[in-house]
């Protein structure tokens, strides 16, 4: 469903990520792990087709982020930590209908979306108020019902939960789960082993832009010998 291959980016003279490949099936939850600077946003930007690769590509549902890009995008929901994307003059609701119609749904389509996401998010006290009086959190979570209003059979999720208190971040999970349930496939980053571990088929460890290693949880337990993921990982970024 998704490939990544040998994707490099430079900027300049540095290297951000350098020579990462995996892939993704249908239905797999994949979670990017990695710490500040290690490559994981500039990755997904890639898989987005926000940010063209300095050599290398990836397929996403068949299509070539580079050769296709608009067939990529109509697949694929994203979500960039930090950069909501919403305007602020504009409720909730709103917003995401004017997404939803970006993507060609129809009026009654996106309502009763709008109602489905609202429920599983918790945002029907605020679906109706306008953007810029939301909380943090409260914006995280419109700005991802957004995202996935056209149900995209890819999604592409940059620290979906950065910002969002426990009860939050955990409707963000058990909707993550979910999705998958549906048949989605979906690529997140984290910074948090426990995230990962709770939600991931299998995990990425990206550090100073290399894919260090990946595999599933329980093939990186064997491999490594260690049975706790949070040691596994500062052992294997740890080297500094
Ligand atoms: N547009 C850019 N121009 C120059 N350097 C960049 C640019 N975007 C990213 N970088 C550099 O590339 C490296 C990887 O950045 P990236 O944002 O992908 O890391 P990250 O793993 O997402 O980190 P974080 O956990 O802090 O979000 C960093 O050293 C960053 O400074
Ligand atoms: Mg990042």
């Amino acid at each position: 469903m998704i490939e990544a291959i040998g994707l490099v980016k430079k900027f300049g003279d540095f290297t951000a990520v350098d020579n990462v490949s995996f892939s993704v099936s249908k239905g797999e939850i994949f979670g990017l792990l990695g710490e500040n600077g290690a490559g994981k946003t500039t990755t997904l930007r890639m898989l987005a087709t926000m940010l063209k690769p300095t050599s290398g590509n990836a397929v996403l549902k068949g299509y070539d982020t580079q050769k296709e890009p608009e067939k990529v995008r109509a697949q694929i929901g994203i979500l960039f930590g930090g950069e909501t994307g919403l305007y602020d003059r504009l409720t909730v609701a709103e917003n995401i209908t004017y997404f939803g119609e970006l993507n060609g749904m129809s009026r009654s389509a996106i309502r009763e979306r709008i109602r489905q996401l609202a429920q599983a998010f918790g945002m029907t006290d605020f679906v109706d108020k306008r953007a810029s009086t939301l909380s943090k959190g409260m914006k995280q979570k419109a700005a991802f019902a957004r995202s996935i209003v056209h149900d995209p059979d890819i999604m592409l999720f940059d620290e979906p939960t950065s910002g969002l208190d426990v009860t939050a971040a955990r409707d963000v999970h058990d909707f993550i789960l979910r999705c998958k349930s549906e048949g989605k496939t979906i690529v997140f980053s984290s910074h948090s082993m426990s995230e990962v571990e709770k939600l991931c088929d299998r995990i990425g460890i990206i550090h100073k832009g290399r894919l260090v290693e990946s595999g599933t949880l329980e093939e990186l337990k064997i491999k490594h010998g260690n049975n706790d993921l949070e040691e596994l990982f500062v052992r294997l970024v740890g080297a500094k």
